[in-house]
């Protein structure tokens, strides 16, 4: 009964989004995060939106779609986590992600640091976030947290090779963006080769931690897909499919957001804005 370590961090990803925009952040940590991060906790109004999606569950689980869905016309309900992009958000350089602990043995001190009660939701998403970086990887997997630029890129490497890599990401295109439509698929989905990928999923931080893992097999593909929302909005999308999903949960939330037979179906999920995809330039 394993769940890809992909797919749980999808859903502590999904769960954590929520806990992470009500981060607070105070004291000395502050200056940091405001240079790195901006407001990237405060855009979180239209995450209070109670919407309900067609499978009756949360909203934040239209990303799910089936591989059927890969044609030109589609239209489906998406739930694009709330962004800004007329704030990027960086990750600390290293010697800033060095001056602090990332280490769960820490957490005491990292709570006093950054000003967080503990016990609080915040507490329990940074906890979350650190054991799920110390776990060790499954076998023939690759996977690593990087908190700085210089981590991501040095392990990004050591996954590709030699190679310039390219990073791919949903870009949103919108002053206005809401939170969850509907979108049509307005050009025949493209799908991307690449032999090498490393996924980076941002986790519940208070600053800037991506959760990455490599593969080098070819069970999972990547498209590109472009959308236009129902309010004319337009987001270049990248999704991913995972072709065989025989060793996952049976329970997961996926098989049943798309009511397929669990572990015998193709799942394919878009990528929210702020995760990213590695592979090496052509
Ligand atoms: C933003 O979008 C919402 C929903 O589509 C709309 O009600 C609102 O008027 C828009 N605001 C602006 C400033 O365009
Ligand atoms: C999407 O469109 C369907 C059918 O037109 C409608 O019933 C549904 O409420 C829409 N969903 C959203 C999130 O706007």
């Amino acid at each position: 009964m394993h769940q890809s370590p992909m797919e749980m961090t999808f859903a502590y990803f999904i769960l954590h989004a929520l806990l992470l925009l009500q981060f607070s952040l105070r004291s000395n940590a502050r200056e940091i995060i405001e240079k790195h991060v901006g407001n990237d906790y405060t855009h979180s109004g239209n995450l209070k939106e109670d919407h309900h999606g067609p499978h009756g569950l949360d909203p934040t689980l239209s990303v799910f779609f089936r591989v059927g869905d890969l044609y030109l016309g589609k239209k489906m309900p998406i739930c694009f986590a709330a962004y800004d992009n007329s704030n990027p958000t960086h990750l600390l350089s290293q010697d800033e992600a060095n001056s602090i602990p990332f280490s769960s043995s820490k957490l005491p001190y990292l709570l006093e640091f950054f000003s967080i009660p503990k016990n609080s939701p915040q507490a329990k998403a940074m906890e979350a976030t650190l054991n799920q970086c110390e776990h060790k990887p499954a076998k023939g997997e690759v996977k690593f947290c990087a908190n700085s630029l210089e981590s991501m890129m040095d392990m990004t490497l050591g996954v590709l090779g030699k190679v310039k890599p390219k990073v791919l990401t949903t870009k949103i295109f919108s002053s206005n963006h809401t939170f969850f439509q509907n979108y049509t698929f307005v050009k025949k989905p493209l799908e991307i080769y690449a032999s090498k990928k490393v996924a980076c999923h941002a986790m519940a931080y208070p600053y800037k931690v991506y959760y990455c893992h490599g593969h080098k097999g070819h069970t999972d593909r990547l498209f590109k897909i472009d959308l236009h929302g129902e309010n004319g909005e337009r987001v270049d999308a990248i999704a991913v499919c995972h072709m065989d999903t025989s060793m996952w949960d049976s329970n997961h939330i996926a098989f049943r957001v798309l009511g397929v037979q669990p572990r015998s179906s193709p799942v394919c999920h878009f990528l929210p804005p702020d995760n990213l995809a590695w592979i090496p330039s052509a």
